[in-house]
């Protein structure tokens, strides 16, 4: 059986995912430094995160840990777009957190790019749909995750192709930047609540996408 396609993000109580790109922010880059780890303060503890990462021994291990341990596990393939590969390429290890094929939809042409640790990216340049059914594939059984960023969440979100997504939503307020359901085709989009977990850091919400 096919699996599901899903987005998974950490977002500010004020809709944002990000703070705006460099150039376009009006603070310097350590203060956009300062706001993502308010944002991500969640995950950075966890001790499956920080495994992967290799960010070091120990870490916590209550629900939390359980759900970026689910989501990882849940996940057999991810796609991205170019923007969130361009800031990553810049900043994952040797070892990417990933262990799955990435497909990065872009207009850039660009030959596979093998890591470490099974990840390769893959370079796809004629739109979302075959983006998204090269990872269908890849992914066998398991989720194609939809790892980001707001751009391209959105453009699967419109074209009807997301069947459920989680959102960190942290105790942060960004007032500007990269808001997650800008331009949103809220006729066509129906929500419906799979699953709220508060935590003493962060509320995970899941929704199951529906078409109007
Ligand atoms: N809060 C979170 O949990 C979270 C998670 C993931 C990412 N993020 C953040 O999201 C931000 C990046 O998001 P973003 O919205 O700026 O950009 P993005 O979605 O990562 O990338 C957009 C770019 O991808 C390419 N692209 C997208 N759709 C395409 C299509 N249909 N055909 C061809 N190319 C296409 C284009 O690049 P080219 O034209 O150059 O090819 C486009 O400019 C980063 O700041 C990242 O940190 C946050």
């Amino acid at each position: 059986m096919a699996g599901k396609v899903f987005f998974s993000v950490s977002m500010s109580l004020d809709g944002f995912i990000a703070s705006a790109p460099a150039g376009i922010a009006d603070g310097h880059s350590l203060a956009r430094m300062a706001q993502w780890m308010e944002l991500q303060q969640w995950i950075f503890p966890q001790r499956f995160f920080r495994e992967n990462l290799k960010l070091g021994e120990g870490g916590e291990e209550g629900r939390e840990n359980d759900i970026v341990r689910e989501t990882f596990e849940r996940t057999g393939a991810n796609v991205m777009g170019k923007r969130m590969f361009d800031l990553g390429e810049q900043a994952w290890p040797e070892e990417p957190p990933f262990h799955t094929p990435v497909f990065v939809v872009t207009h850039e042409k660009r030959d596979p790019w093998e890591r470490l640790g099974g990840t390769t990216f893959h370079f796809v340049n004629d739109g979302i749909e075959p983006a998204l059914d090269q990872a269908r594939e890849a992914a066998g059984d398991r989720d194609v995750r939809i790892a980001g960023g707001g751009q391209t969440i959105l453009e699967y979100v419109n074209a009807g192709l997301i069947d459920e997504f989680t959102i960190a939503l942290s105790p942060v307020l960004f007032g500007s930047g990269i808001r997650l359901f800008e331009g949103v085709d809220a006729g066509r989009v129906a929500l419906e609540p799979v699953r709220a977990e508060p935590t003493q850091r962060v509320t995970h919400l899941t929704y199951a996408v529906r078409e109007r």
